[in-house]
């Protein structure tokens, strides 16, 4: 048996620690050895990093995967995709979400990993085809939750039928840290029974307990661990990959010198970070209550800051005692971005106002009337009644509402935009993308005009 390891340090693990802030100067600097190391893949796209690329690096995202591609020879290149959402934050029509994966695996990408806030496939469906079409490696990836819905047989039925939808491969996604070792032992068991594609786990060091939980779901025959090279791991990001490829040395195949290598440039570039301040040493300090209260770290800091803007932190309690009834009335949806503001916003509400739902956020709404799909759980239909009125809740797949939307953008941006690339990049965050395009247009001249003058001197 042998492990294969997916290093995720140059996308979960400075998105997790470092507010996504790592360079593609930083990035090509350790990638030659990463790439060397014999990983089965590099997680080097996807998730924030396009919208930090743009917005705080004054990055082309799509140039910095084409270097990337350039610099890794040996090795897959792996992102991380929303669905519907793609990198973004609501749906897409199908169109925006079939030419971006089209261009991800043009540009570079190898493995692109699906997955849907509240696990409803049909969210993955346009992505999945997309990827299979455009001879990508399918992941189909499950975002892990607890509730009484979520129980082993829910997510082997829901990986049934990734398989049945073309997956190449199944992630368990736990986000939140909260996967405990001796039930990731009996899942990725069940998930072998069933299905013959490889099985690959990811989880964060959050909670403290992630290490145990890697050794259970190994011993239980997954095929793929997600870890950190060491100087961006733990706390809330991965474990360390050189620890559990010491802990399965015999099965893990990773060439410790280049690992070493890899490890002394990333240590450089992350005391970077701990000088200006961005690497929050808090996050490295594991939080073992999220396993208690089975709140995610990044939600229990939200919270806080709304209650003291509100001046309302002695409520603290009741509100954290609020979330799970609030989740439990909107059918248990996994509490992950963006559903796990809404939750929070929503407890906050309901013990500020005294009177729970006088108040309700339009998202809340919205995820009533099915605009986000379909919930995990059943929902009261007194208590949805009670906050849309009569009004009309979706049944069918969310997307098909959209009318597409690429060749108006074709129409919109043809002065700014020179790609496709480009127009997918104002599809997903049009006013930074737009700033962004501008800025580099005006830095083109400049360098033209320089290099004008140098000739006639
Ligand atoms: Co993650």
């Amino acid at each position: 048996m042998s492990i294969k390891f997916v290093e995720t340090a140059l996308r979960d693990g400075h998105q997790s620690l470092l507010a996504t802030r790592l360079t593609t100067k930083e990035i090509l600097s350790v990638l030659p050895d990463l790439d060397k190391a014999g990983y089965y893949a590099l997680e080097v796209w996807g998730g924030a990093t396009f919208d930090a690329s743009l917005r705080y690096l004054n990055e082309d995202p799509w140039e910095r995967l084409r270097q990337i591609k350039a610099n890794t020879k040996n090795t897959k290149l792996q992102m991380l995709f929303r669905g519907q959402n793609i990198l973004g934050y609501k749906h897409y029509p199908d169109d925006i979400v079939e030419k971006f994966v089209e261009k991800s695996l043009e540009n570079g990408i190898d493995i692109i990993r699906i997955f849907d806030a509240l696990n409803d496939l049909r969210n993955l469906e346009t992505s999945a085809k997309a990827i299979k079409k455009f001879g990508g490696h399918l992941q189909i990836a499950l975002s892990y939750t607890t509730s009484p819905v979520h129980s082993i047989d829910y997510y082997v039925n829901l990986a049934k039928e990734a398989e049945k939808m073309d997956a190449d491969s199944l992630c368990i996604k736990d986000m939140s840290g909260i996967l405990l070792p001796d039930v990731a032992y009996k899942l990725i068991k069940a998930l072998k029974e069933n299905i013959k594609i490889p099985i690959n786990f990811h989880t964060h060091a959050t909670s403290g307990i992630a290490p145990i939980t890697y050794k259970k779901a190994i011993e239980a025959g997954v095929d793929i661990v997600d870890t950190a090279l060491s100087p961006l791991s733990g706390g809330t990001s991965q474990v360390a990959t050189e620890a559990i490829a010491i802990l399965f040395e015999d099965s893990a195949n990773l060439d410790f010198e280049y690992l070493e290598k890899a490890k002394n440039t990333l240590t450089k570039i992350k005391d970077k970070y701990i000088d200006n301040g961005i690497l929050n040493p808090k996050t490295l300090t594991p939080n073992p209550k999220i396993l208690l209260s089975q709140i995610p770290g990044g939600m229990i800091s939200n919270l806080l800051s709304q209650l003291k803007e509100q001046g309302a932190l002695d409520r603290y309690d009741e509100v954290l005692e609020e979330v799970p009834k609030v989740r439990k009335d909107l059918g248990y949806p996994p509490l992950v971005t963006p559903i796990s503001q809404m939750v929070g916003t929503q407890a906050i509400m309901n013990i500020l106002n005294k009177e729970r739902y006088k108040l309700v956020p339009d998202e809340i709404k919205a995820y009533l009337k099915g605009h986000y799909g379909k919930p995990p759980g059943e929902i009261d239909p007194e208590f949805r009644k009670s906050i849309i009125g009569n009004a009309k809740v979706l049944k069918s797949r969310p997307a098909d509402r959209l009318e597409p939307q690429f060749e108006k953008l074709k129409e919109k941006f043809g002065d700014i935009a020179k790609s496709d690339e480009d127009l997918l990049s104002l599809a997903l965050f049009e006013p930074i993308a737009k700033k962004f395009l501008k800025n580099r247009d005006e830095t083109e001249i400049t360098e033209f005009t320089l290099h004008t003058e140098g000739d006639n001197q």
